[in-house]
């Protein structure tokens, strides 16, 4: 009987860093344009209360690593308590050992950003200095940590619908990023007017989008990250036909990106309109900015394989420095 390795919140928050998690993020975007992963789409339980179970499988051959995020998005009486949500059992393709379990809550939350940041480094201006985000939550924050890793990021816009998250994200940021100028903006324009980075991280669950093409500044770089379902969209379609659009998986974002599945029902925008998967654009076989006027987009819902890719790191990190409980389930 083999042993498992669990790696618990506060380990994970240890290992694993936004920052160290940025190239593995490119390589996973990489890896998942060139095929060599295997991975099923998102498939989700619904219950009462608004709780969903969701189950995200993927292979990440290049390690032998298989396994799936296994967590819940939780309802509004879920969201108020600090209960664990989630865990990546991670098992060898192999010799099918169950290698590790490991927290989800904090991957979610670390590989987004960083799957972001590892897009719009490939997309950005290299001159981008200015991030605005919307939606003021623990993406939100995250995102604005990620920026200041790929570019030299002075001033960070903070607009969220609900001035208490604003005030709180602003006080998270300027502790955590010093000499940098965090500004509490009241309008989503305000926010997003002179910023070269756009994060949308808002937790959107309905056709309301907020923000406008017209908005954008030339040169920008938008990342489209809180609508995750086929009925949920943050941009307007003046954005989606403003930008030049990328995503991270062709299959989900046609499912799951309301952002871009939304107008294309409508019949506003085709799949002709859209580049392609970033990774191809990291693989220099497909076009990525060819100047400085043009705004970029990446659309992301966020696929398992950067679970498992996340899970792998923690679970090689904690092997190395000897942390981590094993026990023999
Ligand atoms: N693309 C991905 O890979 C990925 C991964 C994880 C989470 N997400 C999504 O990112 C979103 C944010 O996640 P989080 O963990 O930061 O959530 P969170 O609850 O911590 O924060 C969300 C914030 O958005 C604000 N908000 C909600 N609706 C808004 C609206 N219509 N306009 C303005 N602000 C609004 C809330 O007040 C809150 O401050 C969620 O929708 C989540 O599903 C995406």
């Amino acid at each position: 009987m083999n042993k498992t390795l669990i790696v618990n919140r506060e380990l994970c928050t240890q290992l694993l860093s936004i920052k160290e998690c940025i190239p593995a993020m490119r390589d996973t975007l990489i890896a998942a344009t060139k095929g060599e992963i295997k991975m099923l789409q998102r498939q989700m339980i619904p219950h009462e209360g608004g709780n969903m179970l969701a189950l995200m499988p993927a292979s990440l051959l290049s390690k032998n690593v298989t396994g799936s995020k296994v967590i819940i998005f939780p309802g509004p009486e879920t969201k108020k308590t600090r209960t664990n949500q989630g865990v990546v059992p991670l098992f060898d393709t192999v010799t099918g050992a169950l290698l590790a379990i490991v927290d989800a809550e904090l991957i979610t939350v670390v590989r987004t950003a960083a799957t972001s940041a590892a897009a719009t480094d490939v997309l950005a201006r290299k001159d981008a200095s200015s991030v605005a985000i919307l939606g003021a939550g623990n993406q939100g924050k995250a995102h604005a940590e990620a920026m200041t890793y790929i570019r030299d990021i002075k001033t960070v816009y903070v607009w969220d619908m609900f001035p208490a998250a604003v005030e709180a994200a602003v006080e998270h940021l300027k502790a955590k990023l010093p000499g940098v100028e965090i500004i509490a903006c009241e309008t989503a324009e305000q926010a997003v007017k002179d910023a070269d980075i756009v994060c949308t991280v808002t937790a959107m669950k309905a056709d309301a989008p907020f923000l406008k093409g017209e908005w954008l500044k030339e040169g920008a770089h938008v990342n489209a990250v809180g609508a995750c379902s086929g009925n949920a969209r943050e941009i307007e379609t003046s954005v989606v036909k403003r930008c030049k659009i990328y995503y991270d998986w062709e299959e989900a974002a046609m499912r799951d990106a309301g952002d871009l599945a939304i107008p294309m029902r409508n019949g506003e925008v085709t799949m002709d309109d859209f580049m392609g998967e970033v990774g191809s654009v990291m693989l220099d076989k497909l076009e990525g900015r060819v100047n400085e006027q043009e705004i970029t987009l990446f659309e992301t819902i966020g696929i398992s394989v950067e679970d498992i890719a996340a899970a792998y790191q923690i679970y090689e990190k904690a092997k190395e420095q000897n942390l981590g409980v094993w026990l023999e389930i």
